[in-house]
């Protein structure tokens, strides 16, 4: 018996969500739809704002976010030719983050929501960048081993269902993201620092400077990059290496640090049919191609989102709310309820609740 498809099927398939994400030095508006299709999107980066300061300014962040945010969302909107009627629902980051930027972003949502009379979706940021290789990689299912590497995470995730995330992993210190940006600080490269160390690598030595691969080979399954950040700092300061072979050296212990904790948590997890890496320091090719080879190995898929959607982005933000109204059984007409209103705003927001604290809890945002 085949099952009885209703005209309205496909429709109710493909919600069409307006997302917004404010939690870091990126001011990010989009729309996406419940298929996959990203109608319009705006993003805005305060790189210039931030950079005299080497790092993102809390207190600058928040009132960037402020002045651009609306007409970011009017840009988007008359973008896709819609006005906000024909929008199913309003997802905004509500954490974790920089907390005055995620309450620019989820009040802006909210005051929406509550205007238009749609349901508000309050997103963990971290669950945006978990499921944001669906977003890019249509035939990729459950479950899936997620490595998320940012400025403020690094964490092996095994990633079950929507809204159901197990921590492998996490670091007990410093994020990765944040030991590229502390290294391409030491080396005069600015801010950001990511890509900048990316560029110098490709012309050092990966092998030139000695530096270490903490926790490498440790029985505990987590990250740390503290002792490789400061083992960076001393290379700097001595003076006897070029600063590329600085960044590859950099680059390379980095890398074979993410493939032995990968290595440990599939050994521990056992096997998973994917591979997923996301968030900014995805966007790493020699990340990418290493973690490549790790998964051919294994004999894994491996998705990466495009590098657009790896850094913070708000298509990622508005496809979590589509995998979430999937998930939660909403329909066009019934009465999805959503998020409460005064939903409130969290600086830090685990993605498994029951994951065990770490030594330094290693969340910065
Ligand atoms: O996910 P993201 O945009 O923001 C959050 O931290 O949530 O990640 C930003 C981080 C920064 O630390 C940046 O230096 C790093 O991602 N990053 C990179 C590259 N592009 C961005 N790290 C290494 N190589 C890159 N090409
Ligand atoms: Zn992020």
């Amino acid at each position: 018996m085949g099952s009885v498809t209703h005209t309205s099927d496909a429709a109710i398939a493909r919600p069409l969500v307006l997302g917004i994400e404010s939690s870091c030095d990126e001011t990010a508006v989009a729309l996406v739809r419940g298929d996959g299709a990203i109608i319009a999107q705006a993003i805005a980066s305060q790189e210039a704002e931030h950079a005299p300061y080497g790092g993102v300014v809390p207190e600058i962040a928040a009132r960037a976010h402020a002045e651009r945010v609306a007409p970011m969302i009017a840009h988007v909107m008359a973008e896709a030719g819609l006005s906000l009627d024909e929008v199913d629902a309003i997802a905004a980051t509500a954490g974790p983050g920089l907390i005055g930027g995620v309450m620019v972003g989820l009040v802006s949502a909210k005051a929406l929501a509550m205007a238009a009379g749609k349901p508000l979706l309050a997103i963990n940021h971290l669950e945006g960048h978990a499921l944001s290789p669906r977003l890019a990689d249509a035939g990729l299912g459950f479950p899936y081993l997620l490595l998320l590497v940012s400025g403020g995470h690094c964490q092996i995730l095994a990633v079950e269902g929507v809204g159901q995330y197990r921590r492998l992993a996490t670091t007990i210190d410093d994020a990765l993201g944040e030991a590229f940006d502390k290294t391409a600080k030491l080396l005069g490269l600015g801010y950001p620092g990511g890509p900048a160390v990316e560029r110098l690598a490709l012309q050092g030595n990966p092998k030139a400077v000695p530096l270490p691969r903490p926790l490498k080979g440790s029985p505990e399954p987590h990250f740390s990059f503290a002792g490789l950040k400061s083992a960076v700092m001393r290379a700097v300061e001595s003076g006897a290496h070029a600063p590329a072979d600085i960044a590859a050296s950099f680059q390379q212990a980095a890398v074979e640090c993410l493939i032995d904790r990968l290595q440990f948590a599939l050994t521990r997890a056992g096997p998973s049919p994917a591979l997923v890496v996301a968030g900014g320091v995805a966007a790493n090719r020699a990340v990418r191609a290493a973690l490549e080879a790790f998964a051919s190995a294994n004999a894994m898929r491996f998705t990466a989102p495009p590098l657009a959607l790896c850094t913070d982005n708000a298509a990622m933000i508005a496809w979590a709310g589509c995998e979430r109204l999937a998930n939660e059984g909403w329909t066009r007409d019934g009465d999805f309820a959503g998020d409460p209103l005064d939903f409130v705003a969290r600086p830090r927001w685990p993605l498994d609740a029951s994951a065990d604290t770490v030594r330094g809890a290693g969340v910065k945002a």
